[in-house]
């Protein structure tokens, strides 16, 4: 009997309609639109804009894109995760709240946090689920409404981050596609320099914590950014060398949309030319969680059966890694 594999075999996303440009923000915050865009490769992100939408509206759209293009009954699915660092609430289980919505009645449901390492992270889960054989549809969403713990008045963080998702069914293939290898990482030196103090079990939220704006994202981008350029492209050229794959053999890298500088950094690393390299952060800038599915989604009608991917992101945490993959279906 051969190796069950688990492999990607549907993508669905979505990002809402208010486009947050360069030139609004200079009317924000002391920035500009060449600052933005020469350090991070920023051009505009997507925002939610509604009273009480939150990350769970996001995957739900995104879901309902996969199940519509896939003609997947949700009453099939077995599993939801929702990988996200901007849950509904903090107590329930947004998974939980999207499976009802989609009509995955016969799904349990759970969320996985893990910053902007969340979807990587939980494609391993996923496709550990399939691998064993437990479960047969695996439904992983990676969704964040950044917007939702951004200050507007900070211009280090609000020029970086935007709301989005992407969703990706797992299911077993036995022709040996589906995900490959994995390199994942933390180092908890990490949660000084990119975190939200307050609102957690180690600050609950108060009165003090609101007026200390402690409820919004704050980074030490600088510091950030050394960690994750060195170890997003050392854990892409981990993958690369365990698996005897030179530049020739990669069709496409999938990198963590965090800033620009730390793709190139990352794919001239490994060798690689542009066109193999999949970017939307002009469009949606950092959506945490989404910007893997997002890109997938993105370039779906590129990809081809047999395709080598190699993903590759970093986090707060710290939380970082790499997976390869092969592709499994022509759109
Ligand atoms: O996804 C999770 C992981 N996150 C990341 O990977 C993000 C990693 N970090 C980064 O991408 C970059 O560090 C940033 C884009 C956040 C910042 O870029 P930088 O090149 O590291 O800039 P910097 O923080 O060193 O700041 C350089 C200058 C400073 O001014 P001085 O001290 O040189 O006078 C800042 O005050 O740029 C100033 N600055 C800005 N100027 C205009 C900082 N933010 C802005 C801004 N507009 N928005």
């Amino acid at each position: 009997m051969s190796k069950i594999t688990a492999a990607i075999t549907a993508v669905g996303s979505y990002v809402p309609d208010f486009v947050m440009t360069n030139k609004i923000l200079e009317t924000l915050v002391d920035t500009n639109d060449e600052w933005i865009t020469t350090r991070t490769g920023i051009k505009e992100r997507r925002i939610l804009k509604g009273e009480g939408l939150g990350t769970s509206y996001l995957a739900i759209k995104a879901a309902e894109q996969l199940l519509e293009k896939s003609k997947l009954d949700p009453k099939e699915i077995d599993l939801i995760i929702v990988a996200t660092a901007t849950p509904d609430m903090m107590v329930a289980a947004t998974a939980a709240y999207v499976a009802s919505e989609i009509g995955a009645t016969n799904a349990f449901a759970y969320d996985l946090q893990a910053a902007c390492s969340s979807f990587l992270y939980g494609m391993s889960t996923a496709a550990s689920y399939i691998e064993s054989g437990r479960y047969k549809k695996v439904l992983l969403i990676g969704a964040d409404k950044m917007s939702s713990i951004i200050d507007y008045t900070d211009r280090t963080t609000c020029i970086i981050f935007g709301d989005g998702a992407g969703a990706a069914l797992f299911e077993p293939n036995s022709e040996g596609l589906g995900l490959q290898d994995e390199y994942l990482r933390s180092d908890g030196v990490g949660r000084n320099f990119l975190k939200m103090d307050a609102g957690g079990s180690l600050l609950p939220a108060s009165e003090e914590t609101v007026k200390n704006r402690q409820h919004f994202i704050y980074q030490d981008g600088k510091s950030v950014f050394k960690f994750a350029v060195t170890n997003m492209a050392d854990s892409a050229a981990k993958i690369m060398e365990r698996n005897n794959l030179s530049h020739d053999d990669v069709d496409w890298l999938i990198p963590h949309q965090a800033n620009k500088r730390i793709i190139d950094a990352t794919s001239n690393r490994m060798g690689l030319e542009d066109s193999k390299v999949m970017m939307n952060i002009q469009r949606y800038g950092n959506t945490t969680s989404a910007t893997l599915p997002l890109l997938l989604s993105d370039y779906e009608t590129q990809l081809k059966k047999g395709d080598n991917l190699v993903f590759a992101a970093f986090g707060g945490g710290f939380t970082w890694g790499s997976i390869y993959l092969k592709w499994a279906y022509n759109s």
